[in-house]
């Protein structure tokens, strides 16, 4: 009984960092990969990869923050008078300067994307997007586009 436990334990353990090591290095493969993709590219093509790329981000994030309703606080990346929760509505022109910071209703300091976060649960009343998310990356280049 006692081996039994023990040989549980141990492969467990064993099973657990080989499938760690294993998405690690699946992860630098992948990235690897990409960069080598990229590197082939004549650089004509790559400059309008990347322009491509970020345009797509641009367009996703701008959708998103219409969707969740940003822009009736934050319109064009401004502001609306008046107070929600005894709190200004700030204007988000130039807001990636402002982060990372502390925030007390989170009582640490804070990134950006955070901070977008912290607006999907309190003023839109959404569940917060998953920090590394297509969504949020979208949404935050976007955010952080404002000015
Ligand atoms: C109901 C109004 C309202 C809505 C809707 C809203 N916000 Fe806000 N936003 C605020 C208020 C109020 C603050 C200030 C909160 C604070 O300081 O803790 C703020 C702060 C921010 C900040 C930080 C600005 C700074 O300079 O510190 C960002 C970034 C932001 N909002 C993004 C968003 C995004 C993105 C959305 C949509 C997902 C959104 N907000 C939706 C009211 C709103």
């Amino acid at each position: 009984m006692r081996k039994l436990v023990f040989v549980t334990l141990v492969s467990g353990i064993v099973g657990l960092s080989f499938s760690q090591m294993d998405s690690v290095e699946s992860m630098k493969a992948m990235a690897m990969e990409n960069m080598k993709r990229f590197m082939n590219m004549p650089s004509e093509k790559r400059k309008e990869y990347v322009k491509k790329k970020e345009e797509e981000a641009y367009e996703r994030g701008k959708k998103l923050y219409n969707a969740y309703g940003c822009s009736g606080c934050h319109p064009g990346g401004g502001n609306v008078s008046g107070k929600v929760m005894g709190m200004p509505i700030p204007s988000l022109k130039g807001v990636k300067e402002r982060f990372p910071k502390f925030k007390a209703g989170n009582d640490q300091v804070i990134t950006l994307s955070d901070m977008v976060n912290n607006c999907i649960v309190m003023f839109a009343n959404k569940k917060p997007l998953p920090l590394a998310s297509r969504d949020m990356r979208a949404l935050t280049y976007f955010v952080s586009k404002l000015r």
